[in-house]
């Protein structure tokens, strides 16, 4: 695993810009895979600003998405589909026809998990996964639990994130209850693993998850047993690794 400790999240964010950005340069058409959340913010506008300079060409980029709200269309402005038009896509030149993210408004969980499967295995997989890290572990939705997941899976959220979620939505009722998501076992078929973890807040898991034992119960400690990882963070999420 290299591991690269930055001096704060800008810091950070321009390495990570930086290594998914030499993905893009040794294989223009290569599959990324991309996560939401606030760690890849500021590598995206990082990405946008190569772009827009025209150091960068996503044209022949394909990509897949960690993870989607079920029951959230892609106008939701809460749904993964809209941040990423927002935070990426709609600001560099992909082609958004290839982009991909699971289909929430599939009401058929395993129709969705299935298809979402396929649409990876038909690219011939992904050669870069880009992940954040949840603060009990958790990569993509898949939460700690007694076995690694396989494939897509459709997860039921836990009232801890639906009551979190509840300020972004109208209504509680609004607030989704499952998300499909990639499996550990898809993502861990990646070619290459870049993981970002930044703030204090993160520090702990960071230790747990690369220093500690592999279990399910710490879903990112599996990462342990990828041959190609990659992880960046600050200086505050990486005071237990230097
Ligand atoms: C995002 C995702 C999540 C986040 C994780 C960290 O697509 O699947 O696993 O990566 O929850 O979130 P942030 O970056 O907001 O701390």
């Amino acid at each position: 695993m290299r591991v690269y400790c930055e001096k704060d999240y800008d810091q950070a964010s321009r390495r990570a810009a930086n290594i998914i950005a030499a993905q893009v340069v040794l294989k223009p058409d290569c599959v990324l895979g991309l996560a939401t959340g606030s760690t890849p913010v500021g590598a995206y506008k990082e990405l946008i600003d190569k772009c827009e300079k025209g150091e960068l060409d996503f044209s022949q980029v394909r990509s897949v998405n960690l993870d989607e709200y079920k029951g959230l269309s892609p106008e939701n402005d809460q749904s993964y589909r809209y941040f990423m038009n927002t935070n990426l896509f709609d600001h560099i030149n992909i082609d958004k026809n290839n982009t991909n993210v699971p289909n929430g408004l599939e009401p058929d969980a395993d129709k969705a998990c299935a298809d979402y499967d396929a649409i990876i295995e038909s690219m011939g997989g992904v050669d870069l996964q880009l992940l954040g890290l949840g603060h009990n572990g958790h990569i993509a939705f898949n939460e700690p639990a007694e076995e690694f997941s396989k494939g897509t899976n459709c997860v039921k959220l836990t009232q801890m994130t639906i009551d979190a979620n509840a300020r972004f939505f109208e209504s509680k009722d609004d607030v989704p209850k499952e998300a499909y998501t990639m499996g550990i076992g898809s993502i861990m078929k990646a070619k290459k693993i870049l993981i970002v973890a930044c703030g204090e807040d993160k520090a702990e898991i960071v230790k747990k998850a690369f220093t500690g034992p592999i279990t399910p119960q710490v879903p990112a400690s599996v990462l342990q047993l990828h041959p190609d990882v990659t992880l960046v963070g600050d200086a505050a999420a990486m005071k237990y690794m230097v």
